[in-house]
């Protein structure tokens, strides 16, 4: 793991780092997590990846949001609310957490749930957005509503809390405070390859990388940072996709586990990472790997324009040593 729930035990009136011996009167224990007086959104909190990511959050010390719709994974039926038991359980733990049930993918939704958070919490710091559905089909099988409620729920869901979050930020910024604001994303590996069967989701979750690029370069110099995940793990979303290889072994690491996930997240939210910026991560057990942009492999350069003609000529140049079909899937 990147990083362990942690609980620093410090003695009240000791130096940080010291670790020295306060005087008898101030000897009172307090705890330190890496995210001590933050306050966090998470979308999607109820279940899964996002529920993990909630958890870890407020076991380092952020007062939550737990936000959930308690939606069915493929279609609308709406679920008992997934994310009453995450705030029972922060609270049980003694940590601190309040319940939003609005859709992230509604303009009011996302202005709802940054708006709860100023006024339960006080603030927001730390924006995480997971919320997510499948409606998987091939092209030539999909409906219109499958496009539309998948394109709604992710690129929406993320931008729509994201917008609202940036306008408090930047206010907070031109009325002369310090903003450390973080917008931590989530896309997805069939996104930023394209998996055949997810038109959809695939579109809205490479959409999503290139909203995080955006969003850093918009919202940097106002102290903020936004930067995305491409999970893998064992949830609802992905049983059956991944199947018997996702097994739990007992005894062995559980590569599989959202648990892994949560800790990235965890780590990118944290004071520490302010210089980490517009940067997308493909997450997975133990594995972290920081993934490029996109980068030319081949090239044609010269000081005029191209004709087709001349192009099927040149395309052999172009597409020297390398595939012209398409690309690989993954890495
Ligand atoms: N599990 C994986 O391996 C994997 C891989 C790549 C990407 N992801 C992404 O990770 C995120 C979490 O997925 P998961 O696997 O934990 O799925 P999940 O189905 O377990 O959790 C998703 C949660 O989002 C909630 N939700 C859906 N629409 C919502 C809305 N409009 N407003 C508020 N909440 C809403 C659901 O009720 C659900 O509790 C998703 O964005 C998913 O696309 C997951």
């Amino acid at each position: 793991m990147l990083l362990a729930p942690r609980r620093i035990i410090r003695r009240a009136g000791a130096a940080p780092g010291t670790h020295g011996a306060a005087p008898r009167k101030l000897q009172r224990e307090t705890t330190m997590g890496l995210l001590d007086g933050k306050v966090a959104i998470v979308t999607g909190a109820g279940r899964g990846i996002g529920r993990e990511e909630a958890l870890l959050l407020a076991a380092e010390g952020a007062k939550v949001i737990v936000n959930d719709v308690g939606g069915a994974l493929t279609n609308t039926a709406a679920d008992e609310h997934p994310a009453e038991d995450v705030v029972a359980l922060i609270k049980e733990r003694g940590g601190e957490a309040a319940l939003n049930g609005d859709d992230i993918s509604t303009w009011k939704g996302g202005n709802n749930v940054v708006t709860q958070a100023i006024e339960t919490f006080g603030s927001l710091d730390i924006l995480v957005n997971n919320a997510g559905i499948l409606r998987d089909k091939m092209s030539f099988n999909m409906e219109e509503s499958d496009w539309d409620d998948v394109i709604r729920v992710h690129l929406k869901g993320h931008f729509a809390p994201a917008h609202h979050a940036a306008v408090y930020w930047r206010n907070r910024t031109k009325a002369g405070e310090e903003v450390t604001g973080r917008i931590i994303n989530t896309s997805s590996e069939a996104g930023l390859y394209g998996n055949a069967g997810q038109a959809n989701y695939g579109a809205a979750k490479a959409g999503i990388a290139a909203l995080t690029w955006i969003l850093a370069r918009e919202l940097g110099r106002y102290g903020i940072t936004a930067n995305a995940i491409a999970p893998r793990a064992r949830t609802r979303m992905t049983e059956n996709l991944f199947g018997d290889m996702a097994k739990k072994d007992d005894g062995q690491f559980d590569a599989w586990d959202p648990k892994n996930v949560a800790n990235l997240v965890a780590f990118l939210a944290a004071p520490e990472s302010a210089d980490i910026n517009g940067q997308i991560f493909v997450v997975f057990g133990g594995n972290i790997y920081a993934m490029s942009a996109f980068q030319p492999v081949g090239q044609l350069t010269r000081d005029a324009a191209w004709t087709p003609e001349e192009l099927i000529a040149a395309k052999g140049e172009l597409f020297k040593g390398i595939d012209s079909g398409v690309p690989k899937f993954g890495f």
